[in-house]
């Protein structure tokens, strides 16, 4: 049978998926890198940790398998991140990430002197500090000469793919996320070009996801041991590939997100697009389009809380003692806005917060307010939908985070929505793959393919009375931001 590999190109690490075409997961690998952040609120990586990452991983995940049986690949990742190449195809400085604050100036030249009117009839989306074009800005401020040396810019799936195959190539979901694409009509915006400064040439050539756009070259296939021909496809960003891997297609499907960031993900078959632009609107992945916010902090919290302060990795054993009976009824609030936050609040100079401890306070009560905060930060997001008309009653769930049955619950009670289980939990990985078969034909569409490989294991149900005692929670939790708002930016 042919094989295909997906990988998720993530924050923390890289996760590779050996997939058969019935979906079936064969194998799969993580190799980790470093995030690094040289002041605060910026974060960077190397692109070549990735492209280690990536040679590495998958001499692991084929080993004991006949990598000749590998027909193609794709990678879903990181969205956002600026990767800029000279004209040797050498790294010009690090990959500044998607969760990276540097650039408040430019976001607010951009929002107030373009006007977030021009910047929305151009992309369909404001700018918001982690996006692209912020970044090349900031670039051509602060390192004219970095600035000067760019050939190519691109984005950091599409690194591996250049890699990979030699070709300069983004599909349509991670390109809407640099705010230089056209969303509405796929193209290229001439006039964010010219706001940044930007030559067309300078930029990749664009595709769906689950086109085809080349395949791995020789010396590539040499070196992980595949035959030669294997395809490599245009793949997605990861909160797209996450989509195709928990059948958010269609319309009107909404999928959720908890890795290092926190996604809100509402398919459609029709471009839409708010009149505040709370919500990103982007390009999907199986060629439609999607609604989505943003939190930047999510089991990335949790991370921080457990290792950082507590300083353990018994994720499970911390959070045992909590009993569902428990839930709605903590006295303890947490604000997750540990890298600042986009969705909805827009604001880099937020930080993290608690607010209630007693004497009485449990360290369980705090590690309850963390799980409990960011499922608000989620709700509001939700709540931004539900203005707009978009009424969510079931979602898909999936990330790190996600394994956790308690967030289940807490999650599902705060929205008061069904969480639907997808039998494999490996969102983006398995979308990569799924895109790569339907590249490769063995499915004659992304829907098709969806339908026929993603299967839910079960269903977390809200239960009225706890739904009842979070919103109380949520309309106090709500007021804590706007209370605190202003005192951020003397704090920063
Ligand atoms: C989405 C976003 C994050 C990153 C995380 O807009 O910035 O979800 O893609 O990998």
């Amino acid at each position: 049978m042919n094989y295909y590999i997906g990988a998720d190109l993530g924050t923390s690490g890289l996760k590779l998926l050996l997939v058969d075409a019935k979906g079936k997961i064969l194998n799969s690998v993580t190799k980790n890198y470093q995030v690094y952040y040289p002041n605060p609120g910026w974060s960077e990586q190397n692109p070549e940790d990735w492209w280690n990452a990536f040679v590495s991983g998958v001499g692991e995940l084929l080993s004991g398998f006949d990598a000749k049986s590998v027909k193609g690949l794709s990678v879903a990742g990181q969205m956002h991140a600026l990767v800029i190449l000279d004209q040797n195809d050498e790294v010009i400085r690090p990959a500044i990430l998607w969760n990276d604050g540097r650039t408040d100036r430019e976001t607010e030249y951009l929002n107030t002197i373009v006007g977030k009117q021009k910047l929305s009839d151009y992309t369909a989306n404001i700018a918001f500090a982690g996006f692209t074009a912020p970044k090349i800005l900031w670039l051509k401020n602060n390192e004219k000469e970095n600035f000067n040396k760019i050939s190519k810019i691109m984005l950091p799936k599409d690194y591996i793919a250049y890699r990979l195959t030699g070709v300069h190539s983004i599909d349509y979901s991670d390109a809407s996320g640099t705010l230089l694409l056209d969303v509405k009509n796929k193209c290229w915006s001439k006039e964010m070009l010219k706001i940044c400064d930007v030559r067309e040439e300078q930029l990749p050539k664009l595709y769906e996801s689950f086109d085809y756009t080349g395949e791995v070259l020789p010396e590539n296939a040499k070196l992980l041991g595949f035959a030669d021909g294997v395809r490599v496809a245009a793949g997605a960003g990861d909160n797209a590939g996450a989509a195709i891997g928990t059948a958010t297609v269609g319309e009107g499907k909404c999928n959720i997100s908890l890795g290092t960031s926190g996604t809100i993900f509402i398919s459609s078959e029709k471009f839409g697009v708010d009149k505040f632009n709370a919500l990103h609107s982007f390009c999907h992945s199986d060629g439609g389009y999607h609604l989505m916010g943003c939190i930047l902090s999510a089991a990335s919290c949790n991370k921080w809380f457990y290792e950082e302060i507590l300083k353990t990795d018994d994720y499970s054993g911390e959070q045992a003692g909590i009993r569902e009976q428990n839930l709605g009824k903590n006295h303890v609030y947490f604000l997750p806005y540990l890298m600042g936050e986009r969705s909805p609040i827009n604001d880099t100079d937020a930080r993290g917060l608690f607010v209630g401890m007693r004497p009485d306070t449990t360290r369980q009560d705090m590690i309850l307010a963390v799980l409990e905060g960011v499922a608000f930060a989620f709700r509001d997001n939700l709540e931004i939908a539900k203005s707009l008309g978009v009424d969510v009653k079931v979602s898909t769930i999936c990330g790190g985070g996600a394994k956790s049955k308690l967030w289940q619950k807490i999650i599902a009670n705060i929205l008061n929505i069904e969480l639907e289980i997808p039998a494999v939990e490996e969102g983006p990985g398995l979308g990569a793959a799924m895109l790569a078969m339907v590249a490769c034909g063995e499915y004659d569409s992304v829907l098709t393919c969806a339908k026929t490989l993603v299967l839910k294991k079960e269903t977390i149900r809200p239960h009225a009375e706890t739904v009842a005692r979070y919103e109380e929670s949520y309309q106090k939790y709500r007021k804590i931001y706007p209370a605190i708002k202003q005192l951020y930016k003397e704090l920063i």
